[in-house]
């Protein structure tokens, strides 16, 4: 797989290229897109292969193959992850969200509260109060140019009796922290104690970088109050062939949440869906390597470019996920004003506000794209920037010019 290979400027109508979307955003159309937490390259050829085996049936009759995916998917995670799951406690859903809002309605009653940590994943602040429930923010702290949970904020909050669900992201969006085993301990000694319920948002575990463990919340605890959900979408750039799932091995939760999918017709996929997935799981895993080289190669390059051309521009590290959250505090510029120069330099960014109201100064940036498109709007963006920004702090540069090693910027 040539992951250099140019983007296709042929129109489409991938959200990331909505006309309407970047002229909203942006105030133009001009902007390189790197706003949707998407990629930009085509998928596994065993995956387009299936694809393509599936359309040249040209026979669409109804078909399904839900124990097929569950069983790719656990064979999935014994190899990747070394982590044991049974078929039988897996529930099919359309998606993520769709999974975390069933959840939500299953779990909840109108009026509770949903506790989730900031900056978070904009649409699950959306995935709550359209469910008519309280979204209850625990911020994130930054120690060491590092973000990290704030235990006494979320026991503080858990107190607060009707906060019975916690919405936890491992790897986080848009921080790119990936949870270690003892802050996930803590994460579910606090729940336990409270009562609350942990939702694992675990999408991204499979883009993880050198250095960092994917630890997903089944080996702390997979009874009582937890359910792991994924989808191959993340790892296989397949957003578009919806598809996701959940897993618990509380008995109650996991008959309730089939029962619940099934009485809306959302327990199955598609043909396109099913065998996608499956083939995905099975074949994938060297094309996910390769990917993860590149995106490796990805993180580096913006690393030493902000180190030695856009001092000012702030990195966190990347510890998992392809997402790169930035803070640009030092050049002077946040909110509008920020999205304006981002609009001028045609750098396709998301706003930090969508993440967390008070991080205006802040962006995050999707980074799964060709590199000579990545290095071409990071240069647009430095000329713009010493065209306009106003630094107000010196530099930001750190210690070490690898954002990717603990504690670094
Ligand atoms: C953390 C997280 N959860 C869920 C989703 C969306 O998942 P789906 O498209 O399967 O609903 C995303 C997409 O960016 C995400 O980053």
């Amino acid at each position: 797989m040539n992951f250099d290979k140019k983007r296709s400027v042929t129109k489409n109508s991938f959200v990331r290229n909505s006309e309407a979307m970047l002229n909203g955003i942006f105030g133009t159309t001009d902007v390189t897109p790197f706003w949707v937490a998407d990629m930009d390259f085509p998928v596994a050829n065993p995956i387009k292969e299936e694809l393509q085996r599936l359309v040249d049936r040209g026979q669409f009759s109804y078909e399904f193959n839900s124990q097929g995916v569950f069983t790719a998917i656990s064979g999935w995670y014994q190899r990747r992850h070394d982590l044991s799951l049974n078929v039988d406690n897996f529930v099919q859903v359309t998606g993520v969200l769709t999974g975390i809002a069933l959840l939500i309605r299953e779990l909840t009653d109108e009026g509770d509260s949903v506790l989730i940590q900031t900056p978070a994943y904009h649409q699950f602040s959306k995935v709550i109060s359209t469910a008519n429930r309280n979204v209850l923010k625990s911020p994130l702290k930054i120690v060491n140019n590092n973000y990290q949970m704030d235990f006494e904020d979320m026991a503080q909050k858990m107190t607060a009796s009707e906060v019975k669900v916690m919405i936890l992201c491992n790897p986080h969006n848009p921080v790119g922290r990936v949870w270690r085993k003892e802050e996930l301990e803590q994460v579910v000694q606090l729940a336990n104690k409270h009562h609350v319920t942990i939702i694992s948002d675990e999408i991204h575990s499979d883009i993880i970088y050198s250095g960092h463990k994917f630890t997903s919340l089944m080996t702390i605890d997979a009874n009582k109050h937890v359910a792991l959900i994924g989808s191959p979408s993340k790892t296989f750039g397949m957003q578009s062939i919806s598809n996701g799932y959940l897993y618990t091995e509380n008995t109650k939760l996991l008959a309730n949440m089939k029962a619940f999918a099934e009485s809306l017709y959302i327990d199955h996929g598609n043909a396109f869906t099913t065998f996608a997935t499956i083939t995905a799981f099975e074949k994938g895993e060297a094309w996910l390597d390769a990917f993860l080289v590149y995106m490796q190669g990805n993180i580096d390059w913006i690393n030493d470019f902000l180190w030695s051309e856009l001092p000012q521009v702030k990195m966190f590290p990347v510890e998992g996920t392809y997402q790169v959250w930035f803070d640009f505090s030092a050049t002077g510029l946040a909110g509008d004003e920020l999205t304006k120069v981002f609009g001028k330099a045609g750098f396709g960014a998301s706003p930090g506000s969508w993440f967390d109201g008070d991080a205006k100064h802040f962006a995050r940036m999707s980074f799964a794209s060709p590199r000579s498109e990545i290095k071409q709007a990071f240069e647009r963006l430095k000329d713009v920037l010493e065209q306009t920004a106003v630094p107000v702090s010196g530099n930001n540069k750190c210690e070490s010019n690898k954002a990717t090693s603990a504690g670094c910027c």
